[in-house]
């Protein structure tokens, strides 16, 4: 595999990045990962433009030109042959040479790094048909949830939580209320309209979330965008999550609890499909 890192394109055993580097020591530094379907990049310019809020909230010193990224994307896409699959890159306030809790020099290289990942199957994903399973957990990450930093280590922990107990993944819970899943944005359908928590701090706008109310809004699908609790979904007629790497993913059982009888329910798929379709 080609792998890009700090302008240079290079085998993935010889890219090397600094033991001083921020987002090593720090977690200081965010990250897109942006799927790719039939070769072609998944709704690249709604992560460039998120890519560019993250950096700009965290004060991280001059993004990559949009056009610039796109070629890194592409040429990497094309060099793997990637045709399913995705882009993952990060972006690290780079490596100042020593630990200091204070940020360093403005002056100072973020730490550029991107690499592809082959998924062939990733559309026809059998559990799309089947649904998962999801626990609920308290949500105790940090409050700028909305920026999208490689902490990821309690989502890691949930992620952990759920498959030991037998399930998929975890849903995050805070103040009673449903945030988001440990990667993906969570929704529930009642009487036919969808629910998903709304945008704010709490939880991390989703471009694949963006496009999804978008086609439901066009298809004539009610939409409500407010908080939800578990109890509530577990009374739902469906509940699904969304992101870059899972599309539309229905959700049949939570903490135990069957939703929809257990089944996949038609709204969740017919986003999937829509999704699919509309995106690629
Ligand atoms: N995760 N919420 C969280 C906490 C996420 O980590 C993600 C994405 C999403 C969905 O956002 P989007 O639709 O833009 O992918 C919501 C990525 C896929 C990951 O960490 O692999």
């Amino acid at each position: 595999r080609t792998v890009y890192v700090n302008g240079e394109y290079l085998p993935e055993n010889e890219a090397k990045v600094s033991i001083f580097d921020r987002a090593f020591l720090m977690a200081d530094g965010v990250y897109e990962v942006t799927s790719v379907l039939d070769g072609k990049l998944i709704d690249f310019a709604g992560h460039a433009n998120r890519l560019a809020r993250s950096l700009s909230e965290l004060d991280i010193p001059t993004p990559p030109e949009f056009d610039d990224l796109l070629e890194i994307h592409r040429k990497l896409v094309a060099e793997n042959g990637v045709n399913e699959g995705m882009v993952y890159l990060q972006i690290t306030r780079g490596a100042p040479g020593d630990r200091d809790f204070a940020f360093p020099p403005k002056d100072t290289r973020p730490t550029v790094v991107l690499f592809t990942q082959n998924k062939p199957g990733l559309a026809d994903n059998p559990q799309a048909k089947v649904g998962i399973k999801v626990i609920s957990i308290e949500d105790i990450r940090w409050g700028r949830r909305d920026i999208k930093t490689v902490q990821l280590l309690y989502p890691s922990m949930g992620k952990m939580m759920a498959k030991k107990a037998g399930c998929d993944d975890a849903w995050l819970v805070e103040d009673g209320f449903v945030t988001e899943g440990t990667s993906n944005n969570t929704y529930i359908v009642k009487g036919g309209k969808i629910i998903t928590r709304n945008l704010s701090n709490d939880i991390l706008h989703g471009i694949t979330r963006a496009a999804v109310l978008k086609f439901a809004k066009e298809a004539q699908m009610e939409v409500e965008e407010r908080p939800f609790t578990i109890e509530e979904a577990k009374q739902a007629d469906e509940a699904f999550f969304t992101s870059a790497s899972a599309f539309v993913m229905p959700v049949v059982e939570i903490d135990g609890a069957a939703i929809g009888g257990g089944k996949v329910g038609s709204v969740a798929p017919r986003l999937r499909e829509i999704y699919l379709e509309e995106s690629r």
